[in-house]
């Protein structure tokens, strides 16, 4: 690009969080992404909750904990981060020196916004003995407050590596949280934050669907509230829930997490039915806005024209990469 482009690419990204530059309608985009990732030695790394087409084009997808080991062990010069801001940022903490693209800069999360690093460091302030623990759905600015970082896969095994009366912070997902202490029987001091999409499920009408599908298990995410945690017959990550739904031999399962993964599930257990946990309202509000901000176009023009890609802080880098290493470490003694 001419530094013109760039300088209208720059203001455009910062108006808008993506390229929007015209595409040919004639253009294979899955052919052209292809060729992309060979001539620019990229690898795209997309999270379960991402549309289709961009999960059918990923060199790798996972949940969390599997998407930070990926982009700790890749090789490649790019790192396209199909997901959302904090695990785009995770990878380049992880990787300093490579350059990491987010299709759409704006694709945040809400889990993560209800803790501002400001208010969290008076929180943590008040409780000098706690160490903290935080849920990796946060921004570098709280990883580099916290001790330790966890997903929803590692959770229960990071908090029972601590010694049992070690007083721990947990933040920002309350629900987790609360999943946590009741597994662990601590009593973990827990930052009041939720995910939009994995309250919105409605108790009632996963019961209703109960009544119409009786032999259906129901599959959670822990950052789903508690009242529907009760209910469920499984509960874990995104890759754990993919997992159970393929080995268990019950063939219809209700499923309360993001309905992105109901692709996966599908192509990995072909047979099965696939109900998605309802919400609380008439809109499709279980599709996580935030995730389906990334469109198979905007991951075609960030591999095009190399942006928009996550530029951070060296100083703010190191303080949050080392509760992340330390996560990788216990995970990786864990065989996880
Ligand atoms: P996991 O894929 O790690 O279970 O996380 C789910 C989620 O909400 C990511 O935003
Ligand atoms: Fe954040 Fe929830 Fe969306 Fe995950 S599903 S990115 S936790 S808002």
């Amino acid at each position: 690009m001419s530094d013109i482009n760039i300088a209208f690419a720059r203001e455009r990204i910062e108006q808008r969080g993506f390229l929007d530059v015209d595409i040919n309608p004639t253009l294979d985009l899955f052919a052209e992404i292809e060729r992309l990732k060979k001539e620019k030695n990229a690898v795209i790394l997309a999270h379960y909750y991402q549309e289709p087409d961009i999960q059918d084009v990923a060199d790798y997808i996972g949940d969390s904990l599997g998407l930070a080991q990926q982009a700790q062990k890749t090789t490649a010069d790019i790192i396209v981060f199909a997901g959302v801001h904090f695990m785009a940022e995770t990878a380049k903490i992880l990787n300093p020196s490579k350059k990491v693209l987010l299709p759409d800069l704006k694709a945040g999360c809400s889990l993560a916004d209800s803790a501002p690093p400001d208010l969290f460091r008076q929180f943590k302030e008040k409780h000098p003995d706690h160490l903290v623990i935080s849920y990796i759905n946060c921004s570098a600015g709280i990883k580099a407050l916290s001790d330790i970082i966890c997903t929803s896969s590692n959770a229960q095994k990071i908090v029972e590596s601590l010694p049992s009366d070690q007083q721990i912070i947990f933040a920002p997902d309350k629900n987790l949280g609360a999943y946590i202490n009741k597994q662990t029987g601590r009593d973990m001091l827990l930052w009041n934050g939720a995910c939009m999409v994995h309250e919105i499920f409605s108790l009632e009408k996963i019961l209703k669907l109960k009544v119409r599908h009786p032999r259906a298990k129901i599959v959670a995410h822990p950052e789903c509230e508690d009242h529907v945690l009760k209910v469920a017959d499984f509960i874990g990550s995104t890759t754990q829930l993919l997992k159970f739904v393929e080995k268990d031999p019950a063939t219809e399962f209700i499923v309360a997490t993001e309905t992105g993964i109901l692709h996966q599930m599908q192509k990995n257990s072909p047979g099965k039915m696939l109900i998605p946990a309802p919400p609380n309202n008439a809109c499709a509000c279980n599709d996580c806005p935030h995730m389906k901000l990334n469109t198979l176009e905007k991951l075609y023009l960030c591999m095009e024209y190399e942006q928009p890609e996550l530029i951070m802080e060296e100083e703010l880098r190191k303080a949050a990469l080392k509760p992340i290493q330390r996560m990788l470490d216990i995970s990786a003694q864990f065989g996880l």
